[in-house]
């Protein structure tokens, strides 16, 4: 059997990595696993139950029992199931959004779902986005990513994304909100996130999301081949 290639893209929020990977997969014919939609799950399910998110044998338990699917259309969405239901909205609500970094920094979910994750890759050739792929996740990973761009564009995007549907926010808040998250992510003691050392490490801020997916495609064939 051939061996499967994995491709990393990790990188902080706002960088461009969902649609940049999703476009690969979609160019290479690779199954793309969005990481940070796997948490968002898990928190979604933790808040509908109410449970405290800080105890960490309940959402362990929680993650245990849990099923999470990922699927690509044909018309390139992704649809993610919990339990068999489409979730694909309701772990994009700001309530899900606020709370899942704190699931997200449980050692105990962490442990699984990198276990699932590693599972997905290992007889599939895939394009993983999240914080720790390069990193954790898949060492191994023939072609690692580290997907960045200045506070300044990634503002901009999301102030984009936010006009888009109906919200204007000023481009001062979001650059300090952004920074601060950066902080929170780069400090934390579990999976912070950087760079792993053999990344290639691409600043989005100048560049289009085809731009970029055409790198990183150029790179992944010129090592398949
Ligand atoms: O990329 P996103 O916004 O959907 O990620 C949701 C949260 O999950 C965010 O707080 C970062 C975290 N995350 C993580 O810790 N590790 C990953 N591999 C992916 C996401």
């Amino acid at each position: 059997m051939v061996p499967a290639i994995s491709v990393a893209i990790d990188g902080p929020a706002g960088a461009g990595k969902s649609t940049v990977a999703r476009e690969l997969a979609r160019r290479l014919g690779f199954l793309y696993i969005d990481t940070g939609a796997m948490y968002r799950a898990i928190t979604l399910k933790a808040l509908r139950r109410r449970l405290n998110l800080a105890d960490e044998e309940s959402l362990k338990a929680l993650a245990n029992q849990s099923r999470i699917e990922l699927t690509t259309d044909p018309d390139r969405l992704t649809r993610v199931f919990l339990d068999g239901e489409d979730v694909t909205q309701a772990i994009r609500e700001p309530e899900v959004t606020r709370h899942v970094s704190m699931v997200a920094s449980l050692p105990g979910v962490r442990e699984i779902m990198v276990d699932r994750q590693r599972e997905l890759a290992r007889s599939k050739n895939v394009v993983m986005d999240g914080r720790d792929v390069g990193t954790v996740v898949l060492p191994d990973a023939q072609v690692k990513v580290f997907l960045t761009a200045s506070p300044e564009a990634r503002a901009r995007r999301r102030q984009r994304d936010l006009l888009a549907r109906g919200y204007h926010v000023p481009l001062d808040s979001l650059v300090e909100e952004i920074m601060e998250r950066d902080r929170q992510d780069s400090c934390r003691s579990i999976a912070p996130l950087k760079p792993a050392p053999d990344a290639w490490v691409i600043d989005s801020s100048d560049l289009s999301a085809e731009q970029v997916v055409e790198m990183i495609a150029a790179r992944v064939l010129g090592r398949a081949s």
